[in-house]
């Protein structure tokens, strides 16, 4: 369609994905084949047929064990570069992208293996094709604070290439309050921090992060849209809520996408932006998320550009960086 086309089009950033997420079942083989790591799966389609869930910890058992083969600097570096190079497709002109450092430490793997790949391809990717990029390490909420205040530890050497910290991984049952103390020293250290809350857990967890972490960003956010107050504070606090339409698909936090609330959260005066969250497992990267929100919903031009708009407003670029993109 020509709003399709025209969202196609748009420069855009990407606020809300998980390098891990990113890992294409035929990089995932080779990976597999290149460090000699066993699979328990055949053939890339079998991957991909494996690939079906109905809730966040279904997902999480699967992308846990997916990252397994990522093992030198090597291939976070080919993970990084495969991410970047398909998003400059999209219009992606900035990313701030999650990595879960615990998810590789508890395999043996170094802190510095890992964030040393990605940064590689970070400064690659500058220079070729003049993409802008940003780090965000998140914390294992399953895990005690206190292997986040490890992982913090471990971080030190980097913290000058590290933008932010975030909270990812199993939401029930692990509110934002277990990681205030982290959060705080964190913060400490100038850190901007970003928490997932609102995806399966209820508005008291978003409450939790906005008070408790002091966030600056709310990755998800959905369930905020059951409580009337906390709709009101997050407009007027001029909060970007970082929304992934197909994974709200794929782990059933809407049941089809014409039920999916962006347009509703536009209409309200949310900073909604578009991501992918993990795109090799929910079926598409950016401008596919905006493809399956403009066939489902009755999404107007304004709206579009809107969306594209909050993505670098809501991003944590400076004044004069954001100023050039908008
Ligand atoms: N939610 C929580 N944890 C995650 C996600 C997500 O969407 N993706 C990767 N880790
Ligand atoms: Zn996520």
């Amino acid at each position: 369609t020509e709003l399709m086309a025209y969202a196609a089009a748009l420069p855009k950033a990407e606020l809300h994905l998980h390098i891990e997420g990113s890992l294409e079942p035929e990089l995932m083989f080779k990976l597999a084949q290149r460090n000699k790591i066993e699979l328990p799966y055949k053939s890339v389609e079998e991957i991909r047929s494996a690939y079906q869930f109905s809730n966040l910890q279904d997902f999480l058992d699967i992308y846990y064990q997916g990252m397994s083969v990522l093992q030198t600097e090597e291939d976070f570096f080919d993970l990084t570069m495969a991410y970047l190079n398909r998003v400059r497709a999209d219009n992606v002109r900035h990313v701030e992208i999650f990595f879960d450092p615990q998810g590789h430490t508890a395999r043996g793997v170094p802190f510095g293996t890992a964030i040393g790949g990605i940064l590689t391809a970070f400064s690659l990717a500058k220079i070729q094709f003049g993409m802008t990029t940003k780090l965000i390490m998140c914390f294992l909420r399953h895990l005690p604070e206190e292997d986040a205040f490890d992982t913090l530890k471990q971080a030190e050497p980097w913290l000058d290439q590290i933008s932010g910290v975030g909270l990812d991984s199993s939401e029930v049952g692990h509110p934002p309050s277990k990681f205030e103390r982290v959060f705080a020293r964190a913060k400490e250290l100038g850190l901007k921090l970003v928490a997932h809350a609102g995806e399966e857990g209820p508005p008291e967890y978003v409450y939790e992060a906005l008070d408790q972490l002091t966030i600056d960003r709310l990755d998800h956010g959905n369930r905020s849209l059951e409580d009337q107050a906390l709709i009101e504070r997050l407009v007027r606090e001029e909060m970007t809520l970082t929304v992934c339409p197909l994974s709200n698909l794929k782990l059933c936090v809407v049941d089809d996408l014409t039920s999916h609330p962006i347009k509703r959260m536009l209409d309200l005066g949310l900073r909604a932006t578009i991501n992918s969250d993990d795109p090799s497992y929910f079926g598409g990267y950016m401008n596919e998320n905006f493809k399956g929100i403009i066939d489902a919903l009755d999404l107007s031009k304004d709206d579009v550009r809107t969306l594209c708009e909050n993505s670098f407003r809501g991003s944590f670029l400076s004044d004069g960086e954001k100023r050039a993109q908008l």
